[in-house]
């Protein structure tokens, strides 16, 4: 029923302020989650989920994310020469089809909303995906992929919600349900960063969309919503007045959220421990901590 989903869209023109001071120089998209840059698990889940175009909402300063795309010929040369045939392949693997990425200048900062509407002109009459990089999913069916066959079946507009403690529901969009089918939820209201007293549910919205291009419309419509910022969520919630066709979709993986500093050493532990390289070593040094940490109590 919905359309086939082959562009996405990445916001990443915020300015990563609780990063500071590294990402005065280092934007927080290229910050590495072991061997990897955060944007790097992005991409790989897109293409997992069969996007051909990649089109990146950038700002200034974000010359690094740029240029971490292009080929590296020089690289691979000396790679090949010195028959390091596993790492040429994976700088391969993080090569890119030319002219398979865009890059749109959010000129300020106004919000994650108006980050997705600068992309309007790239975006025809067909559904398109949104994804944070800061979301980083652990899942053995990469996150967009499971929403991409879920939305062939739903069409319309699909987000990625998850189970948050109620004192957590102020960081996030809230849902509000009008049917639970389980995996998924029928939604009927979506409220930004409500208070933990005022949350419709528990299901908190995270950095995976698959959005019409309605959507788009409302944007052009929208002025700012919460915190004086042009919301993603405003936009959406106004597609369930006008289409009736929003729903939650409950991914199977663990999010981690490596926009901040605790999530991010959350996932550096997590996906070093499922390195088969690194696991060991790590797992040692983390039980001795502990024993340390025992002793001192
Ligand atoms: P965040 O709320 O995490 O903001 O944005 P931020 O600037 O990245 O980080 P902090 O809070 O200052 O540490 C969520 C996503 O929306 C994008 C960000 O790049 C991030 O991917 N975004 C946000 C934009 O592209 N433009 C905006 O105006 C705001």
């Amino acid at each position: 029923m919905g359309k086939k989903v082959t562009k996405a869209i990445f916001p990443v023109a915020g300015m990563g302020t609780r990063f500071l001071p590294a990402t005065k120089s280092v934007p927080k998209e290229i910050m590495t989650l072991v061997d990897r840059p955060l944007v790097q698990y992005a991409i790989d889940e897109a293409r997992a989920a069969g996007i051909k175009e990649f089109i990146f909402v950038t700002s200034r300063g974000k010359g690094a994310l740029e240029d971490y795309f292009d080929h590296a010929p020089q690289l691979e040369h000396l790679l090949r020469k010195k028959g390091k045939d596993q790492l040429l392949e994976t700088l391969q693997n993080t090569n890119m089809e030319s002219g398979a990425i865009a890059y749109i200048r959010q000129h300020k900062a106004l919000g994650l909303g108006h980050a997705v509407w600068c992309a309007r002109r790239l975006i025809a009459n067909e559904p398109f995906a949104v994804m944070l990089p800061d979301d980083v999913i652990a899942a053995e069916t990469p996150c967009l992929q499971q929403m991409v066959e879920a939305h062939a079946e739903t069409g319309g507009n699909m987000v990625a919600a998850m189970e948050v403690e109620p004192e957590k529901a102020s960081s996030y969009g809230m849902l509000d349900i009008e049917e639970d089918m389980g995996q998924m939820v029928k939604v009927k209201g979506m409220v930004e960063k409500p208070k933990a007293d005022e949350s419709p549910s528990n299901l908190a919205v995270i950095g995976r969309y698959i959005l019409e291009p309605s959507v788009l419309r409302n944007l052009n419509q929208i002025k700012s919503g919460s915190g004086g910022e042009i919301q993603l969520t405003d936009a959406i919630a106004r597609d369930i007045e006008q289409n009736g066709n929003v729903y939650g979709y409950r991914f199977k993986g663990q999010r981690f959220d490596c926009g901040s500093k605790s999530g991010f050493l959350q996932a550096t532990v997590a996906f070093g421990l499922a390195r088969e390289d690194l696991r060991d070593d790590l797992h040692s040094y983390l039980h001795s901590l502990m024993q340390v940490d025992k002793a001192a109590q």
